[in-house]
């Protein structure tokens, strides 16, 4: 089902799902219907380069839409947005929350935002089950701060970073996979390589030049095959292979000494699938399905890599 940004034309429909909440349930704490107006002055705000709206379009109709929009209009909370995601009842299911979710996530990491909050009532087992299958972690509960249908609400308030990771697993012709070797204080691991998705960049844009910047490899990028949660953060995974190798290796700030005095040293190297067996590969999932020789997904898998998926914030 094709994703794409809200227009005024989808108005009625954005409404007719939310007012259904409205009347019917505690997802929103709305005790008002929303008006045609008010719905039109709050889709105007929502400018789509800082406060999208993604609506998914199916066959006969809009099936839900999601925003995001400010949290909080005091300065300090610029780089903070809030989700809000609602799917009509008939699509409910069938993985559209799941992917207008992680849709505006993309986006709020390519606007540049920090985090993205979902406030959700705790009474609404299925959006935090949502929240918590899409790299949400639970931040903090707020007791007794709702009321509606004459009982009290607490909320629950969900948190996923947006500052995102975009790496690749590259393969040679021999079947080997490109790690890198890091090493600091004595310890000694091998990570896959990329790094942080910036601002304004695309997580394919992101790998290539991460991977040309630590390796001097230019790599072909294949399908988005792995998206990792670890940490409350997300880490996407391209198939990929090399173009052309340039020569003298890495020249990106990995190998300033400022950079390794801080962060320790980094050496691409390529391990055979025993090799990755044998070492401290990370992230450890996906090294884990390289090991057991696991064919690329045909549909983007999603693993995660903390003990458990939720209800405790990560380590600062
Ligand atoms: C919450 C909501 C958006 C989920 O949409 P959906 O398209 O049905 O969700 P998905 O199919 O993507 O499923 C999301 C995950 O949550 C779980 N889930 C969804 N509804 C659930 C429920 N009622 N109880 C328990 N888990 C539920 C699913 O198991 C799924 O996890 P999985 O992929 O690991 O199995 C939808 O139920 C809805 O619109 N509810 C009313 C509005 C709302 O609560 N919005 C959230 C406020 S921000």
């Amino acid at each position: 089902m094709l994703l794409r940004p809200a227009t005024l034309a989808d108005l009625r429909a954005i409404n007719a799902i939310y007012n259904a909440e409205v009347t019917g349930g505690t997802a929103t704490w709305h005790t008002q219907a929303v008006s045609a107006e008010e719905r039109e002055a709050w889709l105007r705000a929502h400018e789509p380069d800082r406060y999208p709206v993604l609506v998914a379009q199916a066959e006969d109709g809009v099936a839900g839409w999601g925003s995001l929009s400010p949290f909080n209009s005091m300065g300090g909370w610029a780089k903070t947005v809030e989700c809000s995601v609602y799917v009509a009842p008939a699509h409910r299911g069938a993985g559209l929350g799941r992917r207008l979710l992680d849709g505006l996530c993309r986006q709020g990491s390519f606007l540049g935002y920090g985090a993205a909050l979902a406030l959700v009532s705790a009474d609404n087992a299925g959006s935090v089950a949502m929240c918590v299958a899409e790299g949400f972690f639970e931040a903090g509960r707020l007791l007794q701060v709702g009321r509606k249908f004459g009982r009290s609400l607490d909320c629950v308030v969900l948190e996923r970073f947006l500052r995102e990771r975009a790496g690749a697993v590259v393969r040679d012709e021999g079947g080997r996979t490109l790690f890198i070797r890091r090493e600091r204080d004595g310890e000694v691991w091998w990570i896959l390589p990329g790094g942080t998705v910036e601002p304004g960049e695309t997580s394919e844009e992101a790998a290539r030049r991460e991977i040309l910047e630590e390796t001097g490899l230019d790599i072909r990028l294949g399908p988005l095959g792995y998206r990792v949660f670890r940490h409350g953060r997300v880490q996407r995974y391209f198939a990929a292979t090399v173009v052309r190798a340039e020569t003298g290796g890495g020249t990106g700030p990995e190998y300033s000494p400022e950079h390794i005095a801080t962060h320790g040293t980094y050496a691409p190297e390529w391990l055979t699938t025993r090799e990755v067996g044998a070492r401290r590969c990370l992230p450890l999932p996906l090294a884990d399905a390289v090991v057991r020789g696991a064919p690329w997904p045909a549909v983007a898998r999603t693993l995660y890599d903390d003990p458990a998926p939720v209800a405790s914030p990560p380590p600062a």
